[in-house]
């Protein structure tokens, strides 16, 4: 087994300033290839093309989430806290690293089409022949095993899954940081070292100290409001739904025996659904990137159609709506076929719940598998309660379900013929 390295290395970070380095495991494990490809995957998919500043990798987050869950350990190991078991600090710190060693380019927008799963990806990466499963054996035969089970929460410490994956964790606390600070936004921010300093392993959880109430608070409004400005935000969502025509169209293609003009290795076993380990660690946004600029002139004009507006950002326009009207629809359908358009890919309704995010929700089980540890206050008589229980702000946004009907679609060529949409419809749409 490795030890630590001679001389501690440092990441230069805008977030946390300082990311360090001390084993020789994490070191290796930053250096291997699959670790790399991270670079290559933009931490929050194509909301570059809403918040230009958002061109961060998954690389910097999960550098990030290793650091946090770094200083947490030095803070339980400083302070001594019983609680805390100690032979657990590098199977954590792995776990933190490789978290999201599975995403793949665009995910959520590729997972939906492809029904493949980052998490399985991840567990993939660790157990199978790759360069980081070879250093995760270093260090012990059943180690690459104990870092996949943190991952994939069923590690038999819940004090450890918890570090990485609950409803306050070092995941979270990065990207949000990390988000607000590459989008530009101000509401993003909270006191993050405030927030470690109350952080207590307590009977295999971790809890706060109640002291702390207001400092997670604090990180629950920035959560909630990151996930209305930012996550939810209806222009990235309607660049992710022509991104995800693209590949649904060439995996159309692809299935009607379609000759393309440009093909690579990897994106076509996507297609086909034969994805291997070793094709899927080729694929990144790099990659993707390419295929839309080779594909804008593929002789398949929807393919090309799409590719040219993804590139070019010609996004489709949204209009929000209360409920969705089948004879609006089937008017507006027929409209864009009229324009010479698809209405199977060139509209689409979107529901902002549909999501991969939640605010907070402090139910341990509510019939979905796996659901993240809520968060838990320690009063000076070693009482714990749920924190909703106790704050009126948290209770205030706490399985809030709000939401509204945006409507997608290619608004050029309906303003460009007048004829094409009654004037009622053109007022529904806000196309005057
Ligand atoms: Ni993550």
């Amino acid at each position: 087994m490795k030890g630590k390295l001679t001389e501690e290395k440092v990441f230069k970070d805008p977030v946390h300033h300082y990311i360090y380095v001390q084993d020789q495991t994490i070191w290796d494990l930053i250096n291997t290839k699959e670790f790399q490809r991270l670079r290559r995957i933009r931490q929050l998919g194509t909301t570059y093309l809403t918040f230009h500043g958002a061109e961060h990798s998954r690389f910097s987050h999960s550098l990030g989430v290793y650091e946090i869950t770094r200083r947490v350990i030095s803070l339980f190991e400083r302070n001594e806290y019983p609680d805390w078991p100690r032979e657990e600090r590098l199977v954590s710190l792995c776990a933190a690293l490789l978290h999201d060693v599975g995403h793949g380019p665009f995910s959520h927008s590729l997972e939906d089409i492809f029904d493949t799963d980052h998490e399985e990806w991840t567990c993939a990466i660790l157990l199978g022949d790759t360069d980081i499963n070879a250093v995760l054996r270093q260090v012990g035969e059943d180690f690459p095993a104990k870092v996949a089970a943190v991952i994939q929460k069923t590690y038999p410490k819940p004090i450890v899954v918890s570090l990485i994956s609950s409803q306050m964790d070092a995941d979270r606390m990065d990207y949000l940081l990390r988000d607000a600070y590459y989008t530009g936004v101000n509401y993003g921010t909270f006191d993050l070292e405030r927030i470690l300093r109350v952080l207590r392993p307590y009977r295999g959880k971790i809890v706060v100290k109640e002291s702390g109430m207001h400092a997670v608070e604090d990180y629950l409004m920035s959560r909630y409001q990151m996930y209305w400005q930012i996550y939810f935000h209806p222009v990235t969502r309607s660049s992710e739904i022509i991104l995800r025509q693209i590949f649904r169209r060439a995996q159309e293609l692809h299935g009607q025996g379609y000759t393309f003009k440009w093909m690579a290795k990897p994106l076509e076993k996507l297609l086909a659904n034969q994805l291997s380990l070793q094709d899927y660690v080729k694929l990144d946004e790099s990659l993707a990137q390419t295929a839309f600029a080779e594909w804008a002139d593929e002789p398949d004009e929807l393919l090309s159609d799409l590719c040219l507006r993804f590139l070019n950002r010609q996004l489709y326009k949204y209009v929000t709506i209360e409920n969705p009207d089948e004879t609006w629809l089937a008017e507006l359908a027929e409209a864009l076929l009229a324009a010479g358009l698809n209405p199977d890919y060139h509209m689409e309704i979107d529901y902002p719940f549909d999501l991969p995010y939640d605010v907070y929700r402090p139910d341990q089980n509510n019939g979905e598998k796996r659901e993240k540890a809520p968060i838990l206050l320690l009063d000076n008589e070693d009482r714990i309660s749920e924190i909703s229980v106790k704050s009126d702000i948290v209770r205030s946004i706490t399985g809030l379900r709000q939401g509204q009907y945006h409507l997608y679609f290619p608004e050029e060529p309906l303003r460009a013929n007048k004829s094409l949409l009654s004037d009622r419809m053109r007022q529904l749409f806000k196309l005057d």
